[in-house]
């Protein structure tokens, strides 16, 4: 069983640090989860132009084929104007149609505001659902007050969501 996670954002830290906590918590439940990380601060990723994948340069090759791989997937997304990281959304448009068919995939979201806690229950989980994706019911937003000042989060209720999410996505997979 293979879990990957995503973080979206280029600019700082705190998606990848909630991504990478909601990989460590899946890992202690399930000793059978191979996990990867997938941080696009450390890729190349080319803007989608309508040309066959192979037609791409290595990386992104390498983050559409990973992505692919997984049976499990905790997306993380910055909240930028109140929707998806735009990088993000670059890299759905390169994943196939029904590309997440079979997969069970998690949000994960960081955000300044707390007003934008559905943006991606609006703009996230639509785009996961025309992918085939099976989302759980719950998943994690992670606010700025959160973290403490070295970007760890501190906030008990968030650590909590990213066990009930994991728990669930595994129940989901294990179960079909
Ligand atoms: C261009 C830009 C737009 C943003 N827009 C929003 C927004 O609409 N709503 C919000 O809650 N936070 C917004 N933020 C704050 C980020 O979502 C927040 O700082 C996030 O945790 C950054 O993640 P990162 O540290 O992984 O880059 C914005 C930040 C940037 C840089």
């Amino acid at each position: 069983m293979k879990l990957v996670g995503l973080s979206g954002a280029l600019a700082g830290s705190k998606t990848a640090i909630a991504v990478n906590e909601t990989l460590k918590t899946a890992g202690r439940l399930n000793a059978n989860l191979e996990t990867e990380m997938i941080d696009l601060r450390d890729f190349d990723v080319e803007m989608v132009k309508g040309y066959p994948l192979e037609k791409y340069n290595e990386d992104t090759q390498i983050v559409v084929k990973t992505l692919l791989s997984a049976d499990l997937l905790v997306i993380g997304t910055p909240i930028y104007q109140a929707s998806i990281s735009g990088v993000l959304k670059n890299l759905f448009d390169h994943i196939p149609q029904e590309g997440f068919d079979g997969k069970v995939v998690g949000m994960v979201a960081t955000a300044g505001s707390e007003k934008h806690y559905l943006v991606p229950e609006y703009h996230l989980k639509p785009i996961i659902s025309f992918l085939k994706g099976t989302l759980p019911a719950r998943n994690v937003f992670v606010h700025t007050s959160c973290f403490d000042g070295s970007n760890v989060i501190i906030n008990e209720d968030v650590l909590n969501r990213m066990e009930k999410m994991s728990e669930e996505m595994i129940k989901l997979y294990t179960s079909n």
